[in-house]
């Protein structure tokens, strides 16, 4: 009799194992922006509508991307600590950083030409932004004026500042960002003198398109270069204007507090050094940062740097860190090792290329729900609450 229960439980198994859905695949491509499970089915998604020399351009990591992939990799050391008997019936996700509220932790990192990824470009993210009540940031590179972005938003927005390697150009993007409301700049010193992205260029010799919505031509016909394109510079003379300035040293923070009144944040800090030295120039908050693994190669993940730039600020300002994000425990990972924000680039945008504003809008859901979650099985009602108890390696 036990024998034949066996041999009819096995039986059983045998037919369901048939059935399990060990063959669907990790990631799928979805038809509509809610049916997206996680972060990956949004790229999955994405990549099949994005043209291969804009997905490269959005993949793209520098040299062989080692960097790229330590920035996702740092997440999976660290692992979330449970507590029980915690009331988390209610948990409240909301923050605020440098005056700026915002519903959860999770913000919007600038990317630029995001209208070579979708024809809502950064008016459908910032609807996105305002619909789910995110921090966005806005790229120097954006592919839609600044002023009609923060209208969409309905809120002010953050501005990334390329340095330029002119002062009055610089000066002239400060003061427009200044006059649309912008109640912080952001500028990006991780990339002071070039970069080699191979993916990107890889992308763009697999792809025979032209693409004239993305590249303007001169008259002749010739590409004119992308920084004359960009609304951001309309009005700013641009010849032989770069983006970054090789020569630029700490003096630089002293010289832009002098050109505004906005808050100064640095993107791209990842050393107890320079975390100690942005204070002590004055600045008003830090983004960890490796601009995605697109700068440095052979870098730390953003999440491995992050302590040491908490120690280095001292809590005299805050920490912020993008990089790598793609689960909304990796977001509670960040808070927990002390960022007061974490950064979303490239899944943000995989939800954009692939759904336009909704896209956006369920990445952010996505991260959220996710994040809500980790906070429930770790007993942290709001994110005060997540500290370093809450995580090990
Ligand atoms: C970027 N990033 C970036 N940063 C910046 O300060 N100004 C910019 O214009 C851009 N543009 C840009 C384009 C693309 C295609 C990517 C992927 C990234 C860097 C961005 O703000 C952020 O630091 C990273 O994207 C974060 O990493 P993840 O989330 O993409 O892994």
């Amino acid at each position: 009799m036990s024998n034949r229960r066996h041999l009819l439980q096995q039986l059983a198994a045998t037919s369901l194992m048939s059935a399990l859905p060990w063959r669907i695949p990790a990631a799928q491509t979805t038809s509509t922006a809610g049916q997206a499970l996680d972060i990956f089915d949004l790229e999955a998604a994405a990549q099949g509508v994005v043209p291969p020399a804009h997905w490269g351009y959005l993949q793209s990591g520098a040299d062989g991307e080692a960097t790229l992939r330590a920035n996702v990799e740092a997440y999976a050391r660290w692992k979330l600590v449970p507590r029980r008997f915690v009331d988390v019936s209610r948990v409240d996700l909301s923050t605020t950083v440098l005056g700026a509220a915002m519903a959860s932790p999770v913000y919007i990192s600038p990317i630029g030409s995001l209208r070579a990824l979708h024809a809502s470009g950064d008016i459908g993210v910032a609807r996105a932004a305002k619909s789910k009540d995110q921090l966005q940031v806005v790229s120097t590179q954006m592919s839609d004026r600044l002023e009609d972005i923060v209208e969409a938003r309905g809120a002010p927005v953050w501005f990334q500042l390329y340095t330029t390697n002119r002062p009055e150009a610089t000066r002239q993007l400060v003061q427009r960002a200044q006059r649309a409301g912008c109640p912080v700049v952001a500028v990006t010193v991780d990339t002071p003198a070039g970069r080699n992205t191979v993916t990107a260029t890889r992308g763009r010799r697999a792809d025979t398109r032209t693409c004239s919505a993305c590249h303007l031509t001169d008259a002749n016909g010739n590409p004119r270069p992308s920084i004359s394109t960009k609304p951001m510079f309309a009005g700013i003379d641009t010849n032989g204007l770069g983006l970054t300035d090789a020569t630029l040293t700490w003096d630089f923070i002293r010289r832009l507090k002098d050109m505004t009144t906005m808050k100064v944040v640095l993107k791209g800090l990842e050393s107890e050094a320079d975390a100690a030295l942005a204070v002590e120039h004055g600045a008003d908050g830090i983004i960890v940062s490796n601009h995605g693994g697109r700068a440095l190669e052979s870098g730390r993940g953003t999440l491995e740097a992050l302590p040491d730039v908490v120690k280095g600020a001292g809590g005299r300002i805050p920490v912020m860190v993008d990089g790598g994000v793609r689960r909304g425990t990796d977001v509670f990972k960040a808070l927990a090792l002390g960022a007061s924000a974490v950064g979303i680039g490239r899944p943000y945008v995989w939800g954009l290329a692939a759904y336009g504003e909704e896209g956006v809008g369920r990445a952010l859901d996505i991260l959220n729900m996710e994040l809500r979650l980790a906070m429930v099985g770790c007993g942290a009602r709001n994110v005060r609450e997540i500290s370093s108890a809450s995580v090990v390696t």
